[in-house]
């Protein structure tokens, strides 16, 4: 096994509020490993300490206790700072700068010399689809192009991990596509992403991996397709005619409508007693849709499981 991108072990941090608030536990005791390759979503609520831990593996805060290493290194080590790429969660950066100017200026602290700075500027403004905005000022993009520009500069110093604080959040479900799209090519190009977000149906759709963090702490975390699990739960039948669910294995109607019935099955016997029954008394299947867990699911009764403790 190659070394995790990320480890993150017995992360704690103590924010010291005003004398009203007292002590602000924001984590208490985070642990995960982002493996080398691929997609992992940060989930939770807002909150529950996700713009803390990234705060903390990019080198801005300083945890109260626990460690973190990157590639096997400390945070904030010279060396890993330029193999990280960061996003934070409201990159409104200098609104008077063009698009072009911001990406060179990050570049331009990385040391990056001007005539490849130029061009690779150029290069990651065209990869987020901003050709022929780049001498706009940021105060006239749209929320999805700052985020947009907020990636080219995360990218600017070509780094193999990139961390991303909430990179969807207030785009409409076409930006949403659009930084989804683009977080499955740095995917493809090899990079390790790490995102935190609160959209689920977002974050089902991209990740390999994910942990979901509640009140501090990690309540559930592993490969998506393990933790939600490869099993139907329930199959919803559709079907036309006679609606009497008299001696079927499911009196569960959930909606009859204008000679439409819907069932709800839950099990591949109940579902092949109906499917069998049914057509004998002139009823005509229209559909059978299986229904599996979705991270929504998942990350509601985890959190309900946190309030109650
Ligand atoms: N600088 C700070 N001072 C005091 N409290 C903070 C500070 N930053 C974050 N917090 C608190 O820590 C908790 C976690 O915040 P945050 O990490 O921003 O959550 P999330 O990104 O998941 O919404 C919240 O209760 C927040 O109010
Ligand atoms: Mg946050």
């Amino acid at each position: 096994m190659p070394d995790p991108a990320i480890s993150i072990r017995g992360l704690k941090k103590t924010f010291v509020g005003h004398l009203s608030i007292g002590r602000i536990h924001a984590l208490r005791g985070v642990d995960l490993e982002v493996p080398s390759t691929g997609i992992y979503g940060f989930l939770g609520p807002n909150g529950a300490g996700k713009t803390t831990t990234l705060k903390i593996v990019t080198g801005l805060l300083f945890p109260s206790e626990g460690e973190v290493r990157i590639m096997g290194r400390p945070a904030g080590d010279n060396l890993v700072r330029m193999n990280l790429g960061f996003l934070p969660e409201s990159p409104y950066f200098y609104d008077y700068l063009t698009g072009e100017e911001l990406v060179t200026f990050f570049g331009s602290l990385f040391g990056i010399p001007g005539k490849e700075l130029k061009d690779r500027t150029r290069l990651l403004l065209d990869m987020v689809g901003l050709r022929g905005k780049e001498k706009l000022p940021l105060r006239k993009y749209s929320k999805g192009m700052l985020q947009r520009v907020g990636l080219a500069q995360a990218m600017v110093n070509d780094p193999q991990i990139l961390i991303l604080d909430e990179p969807m959040s207030g785009l409409d479900p076409i930006g949403r596509r659009e930084i989804r799209d683009l977080i499955l090519g740095l995917k493809e190009k090899g990079k390790t992403i790490f995102f935190s977000s609160h959209i689920l149906a977002d974050a089902e759709m991209i990740c390999d991996e994910v942990a979901i963090i509640v009140k501090g702490k990690v309540v559930q975390k592993g490969r998506l397709e393990e933790l939600l699990g490869k099993d139907v739960r329930f199959w919803d039948l559709s079907f036309k005619g006679p609606a009497d669910a008299e001696g079927l294995p499911s009196r569960h109607v959930i909606t009859s409508h204008e000679g439409y019935t819907m069932i709800r099955l839950d099990s591949e016997e109940a579902v092949e007693q109906a499917v069998s029954e049914l057509p004998k008394r002139g009823a005509r299947i229209i559909s059978l849709v299986p229904h599996k867990a979705s991270l929504e699911e998942l990350f509601l009764s985890s959190i309900e499981e946190r309030e109650n403790d």
